[in-house]
């Protein structure tokens, strides 16, 4: 940033300004000028739109100067304006190239939702020259070594379908960063996808396979499933191996069985918390009720959004994972559980985000 940019950057983020501003802010004035000037905010405009697998395509992003870049592994928040929507629309996407620098291009990989909003309108709808709005990358999912950072353990990435989001960006940056295998420790690159056709990164993968770098890429389409015996003779001491995972609920159960309680094994989930803890073993019991929209419904111990949904409702929601807080909403009563942490809460008047709280028993919601 030059000196100028820089001294205009720091009065725009000033307190000044902000005074001056009020109550919209600056970002909303720059916004008018030019959508890619911000002072705190984060968006990006698409420019290039790059076809992968039928119904997946890369984005690449550039960013406005406030991105403060990413960690690979991490995924950003995404925010755009459908056509037919009143609201903001935002999901969560993990970013898939290599680690970026701040105000850097970066790209993500979306797979179309064919009954979902967001995923299909950016695969098939979005043209160059979208503007989306973004968060900062976020998510503690990270790659931890680098070539800076020699050390003799191996690297297993295992994923699915479209988990090869997070785990492509830790092996590119790998492989930029000047990575070799040979030197330090082996990468294995486990990759499970429905059919040869629906491989993402297909070529990139191969050529990676091919060069003599000391990663070992191995993908498994079709009926060959995920074994602990397959695991096994890629990786012998795979429980002691740093392994990152990131795939579809079945394949992420039969990873976890198989490493038990190792503390080597580190999960992204990209589908919501209540497919993966289930819908616990206490007894359901009492009434929730949607004191803004008058229904009452029997409690099934799915979360308060499921539920809410069920009954007909149209909550707000974004990652449905606990990450965004869209689907934050006032509890005026009730004992609830957080499916993520497991805590219990009986406090009155609390906010809470219904797509990872299921009801204890009688419960009352603002919505
Ligand atoms: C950390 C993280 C990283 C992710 N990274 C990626 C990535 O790299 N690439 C990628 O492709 N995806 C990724 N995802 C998934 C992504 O965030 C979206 O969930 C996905 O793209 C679907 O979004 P959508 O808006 O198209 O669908 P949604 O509108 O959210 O719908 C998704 C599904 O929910 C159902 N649904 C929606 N609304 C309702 C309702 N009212 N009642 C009942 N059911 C409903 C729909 O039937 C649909 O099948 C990630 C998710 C997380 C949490
Ligand atoms: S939908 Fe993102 S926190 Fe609930």
């Amino acid at each position: 940033m030059s000196i100028v940019a820089d001294a205009t950057g720091r009065v725009l983020r000033s307190r000044l300004a902000a005074a001056l501003t009020a109550p919209h802010g600056v970002d909303r004035y720059l916004e008018l000028i030019d959508p890619m000037l911000a002072a705190h905010e984060v968006r990006a405009r698409v420019v290039e739109i790059t076809p992968e697998t039928p119904g997946v395509a890369t984005l690449t992003l550039q960013p406005t100067s406030t991105w403060r870049g990413h960690q690979a592994g991490q995924h950003v928040l995404v925010g755009a304006d459908l056509p037919a929507s009143a609201k903001r629309t935002t999901r969560a996407f993990s970013i898939s190239s290599a680690a970026s620098a701040p105000g850097e291009r970066f790209t993500l990989t979306i797979r179309a939702h064919e009954e979902g909003q967001l995923s299909k309108f950016l695969v098939h709808e979005a043209r160059p020259g979208q503007l989306l709005h973004l968060s900062q990358a976020q998510g503690d999912f990270v790659l931890t070594e680098s070539p800076a950072t020699p050390t003799n353990h191996r690297l297993l990435l295992i994923t699915g379908g479209s988990g090869i989001t997070p785990a492509m960006s830790m092996l590119r940056t790998l492989l930029r960063d000047g990575y070799d295998g040979h030197v330090g420790r082996k990468v294995t690159f486990l990759h499970f996808a429905r059919s040869a056709e629906d491989q993402i990164f297909a070529d990139e993968l191969a050529a990676i396979a091919d060069a003599d770098n000391g990663v070992d890429v191995h993908l498994h389409h079709g009926d060959s499933l995920f074994s602990e015996f397959l695991l096994r003779r890629l990786v012998p001491d795979f429980r002691t191996t740093d392994t990152w995972l990131c795939g579809p609920p079945g394949l992420v159960e039969l990873v976890t069985d198989a490493f038990g309680d190792s503390p080597r094994l580190r999960m992204e989930f990209f589908k919501p918390a209540t497919a993966r803890v289930g819908r616990g073993s206490d007894a359901v019991e009492g009434e929730v009720s949607f004191a803004r929209s008058g229904v009452t419904t029997t409690n099934n111990g799915a979360s308060l959004l499921e539920q809410a949904e069920a009954a007909g409702l149209k909550p707000d929601f974004g990652c449905r994972m606990g990450i965004c807080f869209s689907c934050t909403a006032r509890k005026t009563s009730g004992t609830v559980r957080n499916v993520l942490t497991g805590e219990e809460s009986a406090a009155p008047d609390e906010d809470i985000r219904i797509c990872v709280t299921t009801p204890a028993g009688d419960c009352h919601i603002d919505l």
